[in-house]
This record gives C-alpha cells, sequence and structure tokens, in this order.
C-alpha cells in the first residue's frame, strides 16, 4: 500500500490545488544592446547565478478568473501584490495560446532574486518563469516558440519595442547569438548551465565575465526612445551605429568561438565607445569602465538598456577578475558576480 500525503496529492493532480513551477535566469548582453532593435546582431549570455522561480498554486472553488500574482525580490524583501502591466497581460495571453477553457484561479508566487532595471533581464525572466509555471499547473506542454512569443508579449508591454533578446536569453544555456527574432546557441561552456565544456567544442573561451551593477537603475524603455528620436532626427547616424555595431558583433562571436579573449575585449570596449557616443553610457558606467580597463581588464562596457545599470568587463583568470573587481568598487560599483566562461566553467572554487 502507498501512502501519499494529502499536499502531495494535490501537488500532483490536475485540478485545484495543483502546484506548477517554473524556473528562468538572468542573461547579461554581451555586444549589440540597442543596435539590435534595428536589425543587428547581439551577443547574450545567461547568467545561471541569478534566478527567478515562480510557484502558480490553482485555487479551488467555483466562480470566473480570479488570479492573484505576487512578486518577492532583492529590491522589496516584503511581497508585493501588484504585477506589472506585462505580467497581467501575459496571463490573459497564456490563457488563449494555451487553450485554457476552465476559470483561471490561480495564485502566482514568483521569487525573483535578479535585481531590476539593471540589464540583468530581470522581467523577462520573471514572465519567463511564470509562463512555465502557469503551463505546469494547467498541464499544459508549451513548444519552445509558444513560450517565447509569451514572455515577448509581457515585454513589449514593459520596454515597449523589445527585440526579444531577453526572452530568449532567460532561458538559454550557452552564449546565444540573436538577430531579428532568431536566437542560436554558440558551443561555449559556462558554469551553472546544463552545458559544461565537450571534447567537440571548437577552442575554449576561457575567461571569467565580471559584471558590476551601478547601483543606478535605469529604464530601458526611457533608453530605447532616447535612441528612437535621435536615430528619427538623423538617420544616419542610425545606419552608422548599427552597421559598427554589426561588424563589432560578427567578428567578437568568432572570437568567441576561437578563443580569442584579447580581440574580444577590444571589441566590448569599443562598443562601449558607441554606446557612450549615442548617450546611453553614464559617468558612474564611465568610471566602472576605465577602473576595470585600469585593473587589467582586455575589455569592459555598459551591459543593457544603459541609462544606469550594469557594466561587464572582462578577467583572462580569476585572480584578474578579482582585481577587476576591487577596481570598480572603487569607482562606485555596489554589487559584483563573477561568471565562468570556458575552462574555468567547471570550478566554483
Ligand atoms: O533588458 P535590457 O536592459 O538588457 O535591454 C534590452 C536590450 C535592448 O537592446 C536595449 C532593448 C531590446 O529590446 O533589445
Amino acid at each position: 500500500m502507498t501512502v501519499v500525503a494529502r499536499g502531495v496529492l494535490d501537488d500532483r493532480g490536475d485540478g485545484p490545488g495543483r502546484l506548477g513551477t517554473g524556473r528562468a535566469h538572468g542573461k547579461a548582453i554581451l555586444l549589440g544592446e540597442h543596435a539590435v532593435v534595428y536589425g543587428a546582431p547581439a551577443l547574450a549570455v545567461p547568467v545561471p547565478q541569478l534566478t527567478a522561480v515562480a510557484k502558480a498554486r490553482r485555487a479551488g472553488g467555483d466562480g470566473g478568473d480570479e488570479i492573484s500574482f505576487a512578486i518577492a525580490g532583492l529590491e522589496s524583501p516584503e511581497v508585493t501584490s501588484l504585477p506589472t502591466d506585462g505580467l497581467q497581460h501575459l496571463v490573459t495571453e497564456f490563457r488563449q495560446r494555451a487553450a485554457v477553457t476552465e476559470p483561471m484561479r490561480v495564485d502566482v508566487l514568483v521569487d525573483c532574486a535578479i535585481p531590476q532595471g539593471r540589464g540583468l533581464g530581470s522581467s523577462a525572466a520573471c514572465a519567463r518563469a511564470a509562463v512555465l509555471a502557469l503551463a505546469d499547473a494547467f498541464d499544459r506542454r508549451l513548444d519552445a516558440a509558444t513560450v517565447f512569443d509569451l514572455v515577448q508579449t509581457s515585454e513589449n508591454v514593459a520596454h515597449g519595442r523589445a527585440s526579444g533578446i531577453d526572452a530568449l536569453a532567460t532561458g538559454a544555456t550557452a552564449p546565444l547569438i540573436f538577430r531579428n527574432g532568431v536566437g542560436r546557441e554558440l558551443p561555449v561552456a559556462m558554469a551553472g548551465t546544463a552545458r559544461t565544456a565537450r571534447r567537440s567544442d571548437p577552442a575554449g573561451f576561457d575567461a571569467v565575465l565580471v559584471i558590476a551593477d551601478s547601483g543606478v537603475s535605469g529604464s530601458t524603455r526611457d533608453a530605447v526612445e532616447l535612441l528612437r528620436g535621435a536615430f528619427e532626427r538623423s538617420p544616419r547616424t542610425r545606419d552608422e551605429f548599427v552597421s559598427r555595431v554589426t561588424s563589432l558583433t560578427e567578428a567578437a562571436a568568432h572570437d568567441l568561438l576561437q578563443g580569442r579573449v584579447a580581440d574580444f575585449g577590444a571589441r566590448l570596449t569599443e562598443n562601449h565607445r558607441l554606446l557612450r557616443e549615442v548617450g546611453i553610457s553614464t559617468g558612474r558606467i564611465d568610471r566602472m569602465v576605465d577602473a576595470a580597463l585600469a585593473a587589467g581588464s582586455p575589455g569592459a562596457k555598459i551591459s543593457g538598456g544603459g541609462l544606469g545599470g550594469c557594466m561587464i568587463a572582462l578577467a583572462r583568470d580569476r585572480r584578474e577578475s578579482a582585481a577587476v573587481v576591487r577596481s570598480v568598487q572603487q569607482a562606485g560599483a555596489v554589487r559584483t558576480w563573477a561568471v565562468p566562461m570556458g575552462r574555468f566553467a567547471g570550478h566554483d572554487d
């Protein structure tokens, strides 16, 4: 005889009480942000240390839809029950795409360890985790394209015109090259993901990526709008920006595959210069970039939407990453994360 606890029965059933779980993680854009909105390629990496976990529990009782959304996170340790417009929109779309005909009576709690407004994919990761939890709670199998579309629905509300890179990168297990809504994972090992180094991999990209939070929240929507206005006034500036970033990102993807850390770094710094030129960087981020380079980093730049947010810097090994961390902290970074790649990916020391 098998004895099953009541709670467990509830969790695994397919009606009221069923608990669904969904997970996603943060991301950092290495090159191509903003230009990607205009058709350039962009390169992003998953940041598995930064997680979003959603639990969706179907509620019992009669009546129509009753959806509660709550988000617990770093910024506000207490749970907030005010979902973003994007997440509200997502539930409506989920019902349609997953063909849910019964009333949607469900409580969703997203536990998000990804700081908001830092270009680390917090909104997309929350949306992805919520979609996967809802699918699990309603016992629906969603293909990757449907999950992407649903996250994009929410991102478009949150960000204005979102390219889709966050929607994809927050579920990726390797560096991702993304262009015009299509992403391809590159065979480069990253710590904490399912993908570790394989014999068939080309050359190892042995580096540590240092991500440093400037402590200032930037609005991606405002940044995208700022550039849209500037580019409308000067299409030539747009074309030059997009074409230069395209060349840099394509070359950087080859460097990544061939393990050329120094060349890759130089392209990061050049991309930073282009982003600063169009007005996306801030004084503090520029100081952090300079500090990383002064500590020996082969390349550093602002990452993501900008007007605040994070800086990324490359380091050739752990000792160099520790020096970069110290230096960017002195320049104003409030938090840092190290993301090991290639040869370092399998080691947590
Ligand atoms: O979420 P963020 O701040 O990393 O910004 C996303 C990147 C942008 O290119 C600025 C916007 C987009 O939708 O691609």
